[in-house]
């Protein structure tokens, strides 16, 4: 499997999961607004069936975010965040653009998220709010980690 990496200055982005520090990863997604609680198995077999990217300073995880896609028509962008010590120095910008120049993540017809607060960030990216939102549906269950057993 071919990684891929960006670096800039003391930072890099990479595809490597070998790099992802679970615990920072599972820390900040288990206090996160949009995960709360998840068990640390639920974020290791949620990396395993992902494109995850992360953003490090060394070893230092920095920032992560996770693309649940077929590589070929869709991808739906999951789980972004960078450390708060590490935040607006532009990490996140950085790691969107190279989410959006992955090799593997050309020609598709959808990209997705949901944020509560981040719109302005996706936006630059070309992310607008749903054009049709009638058009949609969904089966959401945001209590379902609080029903199981924490970590
Ligand atoms: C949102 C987050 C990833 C931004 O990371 P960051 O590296 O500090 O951001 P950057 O320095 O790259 O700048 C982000 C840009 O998006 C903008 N922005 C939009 N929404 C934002 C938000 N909720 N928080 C921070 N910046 C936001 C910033 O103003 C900035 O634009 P500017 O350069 O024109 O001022 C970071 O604050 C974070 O991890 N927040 C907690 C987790 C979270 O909410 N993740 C997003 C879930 S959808």
């Amino acid at each position: 499997m071919m990684h891929s990496s960006w670096i800039q200055g003391d930072y890099e982005v990479t595809t490597d999961p070998s790099r992802i520090d679970i615990v920072v990863v599972h820390g900040f997604l288990f206090d996160s607004y949009w995960a709360k609680g998840i068990p640390r198995e639920t974020v290791e077999n949620s990396i395993r069936n992902s494109l995850c990217f992360g953003v490090y300073r060394g070893k230092e995880q920095a920032g992560f975010a996770r693309v649940i896609t077929d590589h070929t028509t869709y991808a739906y962008l999951a789980d972004v965040f960078i450390l708060p010590e590490y935040r607006g120095r532009g990490l996140s910008k950085w790691m969107m653009e190279c989410i959006v120049a992955h090799p593997d993540l050309q020609g598709l017809r959808r990209w997705m998220l949901a944020t509560r607060d981040a719109h302005k960030l996706y936006k630059r990216f070309g992310f607008r709010p749903l054009a049709a939102p009638d058009r949609w549906m969904e089966r959401h269950d945001p209590d379902v980690y609080a029903r199981k057993p924490g970590p």
